[in-house]
């Protein structure tokens, strides 16, 4: 009994919040703000997919900085400091004889190695993609992990790919051989604003 005094209390305190939130919710659009309002569109436009990073070292890959202490060169690790800049198709396919058919993207970067035993760098790329009816590219900058997958923030991008935002995931498919793979899943979102705003090119 004693609780069910405090109901009628907790209904009108949330029922004057109620009232509160729309009054204050009216007073702030004022009529110019409420014509804009249909140029808003709370759908979030984004796109998912995968393609592969095919990169053999000395031809589409290359140590143009040697590194200075700590990890050997190995298939998966180099020398502290090490600079390393690529130039590598991306396909729909893993196969390593796909690089140069279909080819989906570019991807052009470096990565300079960031740790000791040599596994780790700081990479960024810009990601040249023409898929699915887009053409543009994006930028991607982040940690690589060589023998793991790894995850790059977008910082951006351009064309279809105009503020665009979200992550791509790196992983290794397969590391013998003298063509190397990596799976890349892109995670593509654009803000609401980027459907209100025309760019002309
Ligand atoms: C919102 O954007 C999505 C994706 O661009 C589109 O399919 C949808 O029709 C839009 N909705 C409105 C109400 O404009
Ligand atoms: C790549 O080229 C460098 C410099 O010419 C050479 O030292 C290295 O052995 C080459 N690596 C491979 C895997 O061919
Ligand atoms: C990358 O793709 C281009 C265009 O399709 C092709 O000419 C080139 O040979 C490919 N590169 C490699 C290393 O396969």
């Amino acid at each position: 009994m004693g609780n069910q005094s405090h109901f009628p209390v907790f209904l009108l305190l949330s029922l004057s919040l109620t009232i509160c939130s729309f009054h204050s919710a009216f007073a702030s659009s004022s009529p110019h703000h409420h014509k804009h309002d249909h140029h808003f569109n709370k759908t979030m436009r984004s796109l998912h997919f995968s393609l592969y990073q095919h990169e053999t070292i000395n031809k589409t890959g290359f140590i143009v900085v040697d590194g200075i202490a700590g990890a050997g060169v190995t298939q998966t690790t180099t020398p502290f400091g090490t600079i390393f800049v690529f130039r590598d198709n991306l396909t729909a396919s893993a196969e390593p004889s796909a690089s140069a058919s279909a080819v989906a993207g570019v991807a052009e970067g470096a990565s300079i190695t960031s740790s000791f035993d040599g596994l780790r760098s700081l990479s960024l790329a810009k990601i040249t993609l023409k898929i699915d009816g887009y053409k543009g590219s994006i930028s991607i900058l982040g940690g690589t992990h060589n023998t793991k997958p790894s995850d790059y923030p977008v910082a951006g991008g351009t064309g279809d790919f105009l503020f665009v935002q979200g992550y791509i995931r790196s992983s290794p498919v397969d590391l013998n051989g003298p063509t190397v793979v990596y799976k890349i899943d892109f995670f593509l979102y654009w803000p609401p604003y980027a459907t209100a705003v025309h760019v002309s090119h």
